[in-house]
């Protein structure tokens, strides 16, 4: 397969490019600063400059032309404000979804978060960032492509394990960005997550029995 990760600096995005070039796959990463070129060259991707708050969709159709799938792994960010959770967390992956449909990618993956939530009211930058997550995850289910929507909880660096839980309403915990990686590249590669939106948490189930009973 030929992945386009957009926001392919990201850490989880890292992570997983190293997974699918080593599996055989080809990542295309979209990434906005050209320094950060070299890091994806050494996770095996190869990448193109692609900023999705300042790229229309025509430039972002252009720069995922010709790929299998699609995976939304950018994100405004700890440090930013209301304004770029509206045009990065929420604008960006609705602009990646136009820019699929436009270039005929049928698969599109999204990194998501546990409480997103169209329907969040207040103002304060939380619930501006899970309401733009919560429109980003409703606008691609709404998109007619093959979707997979993927609500981790709590992110950190620690080692990946294999095992996590995936599942509806899951209560609050952490996960490593390794076993997120780890999902989305099993995700790839298995036709019965297309059409799903699950929470993701760590437990003790292997990642493809997880995925596979959903
Ligand atoms: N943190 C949590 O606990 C948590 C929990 C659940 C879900 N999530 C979601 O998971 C996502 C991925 O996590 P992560 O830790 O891998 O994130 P990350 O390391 O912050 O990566 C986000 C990437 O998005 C890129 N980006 C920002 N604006 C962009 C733009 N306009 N165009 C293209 N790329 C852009 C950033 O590039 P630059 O370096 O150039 O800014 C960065 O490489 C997060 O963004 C978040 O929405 C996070």
């Amino acid at each position: 397969m030929v992945v386009a990760i957009a926001g392919g600096h990201g850490k989880i995005a890292l992570r997983l490019t190293r997974l699918l070039t080593d599996e055989g796959h080809v990542v295309r990463s979209l990434i906005r600063n050209p320094d950060h070129a070299g890091d994806v060259r050494a996770a095996g991707g190869q990448s193109l400059l692609c900023d999705l708050e300042q790229v229309d969709v025509e430039g972002v159709a252009e720069a995922i032309e010709a790929v299998d799938a699609v995976v939304f792994a950018a994100g405004a960010g700890p440090g930013s404000g209301a304004e770029r959770k509206q045009t990065m967390d929420h604008g960006g992956a609705v602009k990646l979804i136009a820019a699929a449909q436009q270039s005929g990618v049928d698969r599109y993956l999204m990194i998501s978060s546990m409480g997103a939530d169209p329907d969040a009211t207040g103002e304060d930058t939380f619930t501006v960032y899970r309401r733009a997550k919560g429109l980003a995850d409703a606008a691609l289910t709404g998109s007619g492509l093959d979707y997979t929507i993927i609500r981790p909880t709590r992110l950190t660096d620690e080692p990946a394990t294999g095992r996590v839980r995936i599942g509806e309403g899951l209560e609050r915990g952490a996960i490593s960005r390794g076993d997120v990686a780890a999902v989305l590249a099993v995700s790839l590669g298995a036709p019965a997550t297309i059409g799903k939106a699950f929470d993701l948490t760590s437990g003790e189930t292997p990642i493809d029995e997880a995925l596979a009973a959903l």
